[in-house]
């Protein structure tokens, strides 16, 4: 799916009034900027599908806000044909946790395996740590810092092993990516602070 035919069903499934889609458009728009820079540096990642997947990692919520929104968007684009670039909608919620991790946290290990065998390809890739790493950088529609995304995740939802774990990947995956690029991925992060769409 490119990026268009992704805005337009992200646009779809919005409901009047809400700013999750436009929280959807600046974590691609962040997303895009860093596949793009990883392109340059002779990167193979997909940047037409990594911002696909941006924009509709949230589609979820036009279901419900629960923390199973992730779950709810991927099977609205399986159903839709679109299940590939349905993976943001999954990885942006298990965030890089191994199964033995996962299975230690409150999600139903059967549930959990049904979540898992989704994947295609199973393992965390390059492009899973750019959407990890703008979902985690877009505070509501705000492009901000991680450690200003992370403290309003906390404010938003109460402070919890899950969130700390949370913001401990998303630096994890900005190391990655950095090194990935050769140089700090802030470099391209703080440019886009506060811009708005
Ligand atoms: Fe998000």
């Amino acid at each position: 799916m490119n990026p268009a035919a992704a805005l337009e069903l992200l646009q779809a499934h919005s409901p009047a009034g809400e700013t999750w889609p436009i929280h959807c458009r600046q974590v691609a728009r962040v997303a895009r900027c860093i596949a793009d820079a990883l392109i340059e540096v002779g990167s193979d990642v997909d940047a037409d599908a990594i911002e696909a997947q941006s924009l509709v990692h949230d589609i979820g919520r036009s279901v419900n806000h629960g923390y199973l929104h992730g779950w709810e968007g991927f099977q609205l684009m399986e159903k839709l044909g679109h299940a590939a670039t349905g993976r943001g909608c999954i990885m942006h919620w298990l965030k890089g946790r191994s199964r033995e991790e996962l299975l230690q946290s409150k999600i139903p290990g059967e549930f959990l395996e049904q979540v898992l065998a989704c994947l295609d390809p199973p393992q965390w890739q390059l492009a899973d740590s750019v959407i990890s790493l703008a979902d985690s950088s877009v505070a509501g529609v705000q492009i901000v810092p991680l450690a200003f995304r992370h403290e309003d995740l906390r404010k938003r939802y109460g402070a919890s092993a899950w969130l700390d774990r949370h913001a401990e990947l998303a630096d994890q995956h900005a190391v990655q990516i950095s090194a990935a690029l050769g140089y700090d991925v802030a470099q391209i992060l703080a440019p886009l602070y506060g811009t708005q769409l």
